[in-house]
């Protein structure tokens, strides 16, 4: 066992009649970023959810920094420092950056303030953690539903940062994004990963996105375990048959 955080061992997870997973297993390991990729329906969200809390799988063990945890529920799991990005990124449009940054946070003065928000504390921490994660282009005092797709992406991803946790997980957070605002993500993605986190991110965009800028790719099929690859030894035309299916499970990861 070298840098990996998080594990998961031979999960399985199915809902009624449904097995949106079967046997899974998949390693995040310190200042890598794997994508996790695969087929609509493949069960690409259902284990990251399985790994946030959210779903607790029928079988199958988590681990976290080298101790079997029993999923309880998601805020236990982000409290453990695994956070994750959804894809509807839960952000308030009318509210700006600094208030979408620690919403649900408590951020009080002193109990003589009345405990009331600290605005130019709360500032301070937004414009410092923007820094560090090369946004300072962004606005802290607009509202996020007059920013662009890409910007409300990097404030919810640089939100979860906030908590300083382990371990990040996006589902899709290109989904929506123009070429551009992709690459954005891309380089802020790897620069979470240079600070030493385990970055897991879920992607329908291997040629871009994910063939630069993960380390790793799992691949998903019909809920299993597909292929694993080495991102910088892997062409993309090898990927999307690893996705679609044909031949047995590959391992090309080095
Ligand atoms: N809460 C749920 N209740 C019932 N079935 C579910 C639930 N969540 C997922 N499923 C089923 O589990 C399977 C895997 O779904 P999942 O959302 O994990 O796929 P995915 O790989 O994320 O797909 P996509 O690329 O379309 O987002 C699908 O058959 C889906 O219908
Ligand atoms: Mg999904």
């Amino acid at each position: 066992m070298t840098d990996a955080i998080l594990s998961l061992r031979g999960i399985s997870k199915h809902f009624g009649g449904v097995k949106a997973l079967t046997d899974v297993s998949l390693e995040l390991e310190r200042g890598k970023v794997v994508a996790l990729v695969g087929d609509n329906g493949a069960g690409k969200s259902t284990l990251v959810k399985v790994m946030s809390g959210v779903h607790r799988p029928d079988s199958g063990k988590y681990i976290f920094e080298e101790r079997e945890i029993q999923v309880s529920d998601p805020a236990a799991i982000a409290d453990m420092g695994v956070q994750t990005v959804y894809q509807d990124l839960a952000l308030c449009n009318n509210l700006d950056a600094v208030q979408n940054l620690f919403l649900g946070r408590e951020m009080t003065g002193p109990w003589w303030t009345g405990f009331r928000l600290n605005r130019a504390e709360a500032e301070r921490k937004a414009r410092d953690v923007l820094k560090r994660l090369r946004l300072d282009s962004i606005s802290l005092r607009r509202n996020v539903g007059a920013m662009s797709g890409g910007q409300r992406q990097n404030i919810a991803i640089a939100r979860s940062i906030l908590w300083e946790p382990k371990v990040v997980l996006l589902d899709e957070p290109t989904a929506a994004l123009s070429h551009s605002a992709a690459e954005q993500v891309g380089a802020l993605v790897r620069e979470l990963a240079s600070h030493g986190l385990a970055v897991l991110v879920i992607s329908h965009d291997i040629h871009h996105f994910v063939l630069e800028n993960t380390d790793r790719i799992e691949v998903l099929r019909l809920g299993r375990n597909a292929a694993s690859f080495n991102s910088k030894e892997v062409t993309g035309e090898q990927v999307v048959n690893a996705m679609v299916g044909g031949n047995e499970a590959v391992n090309m990861a080095g």
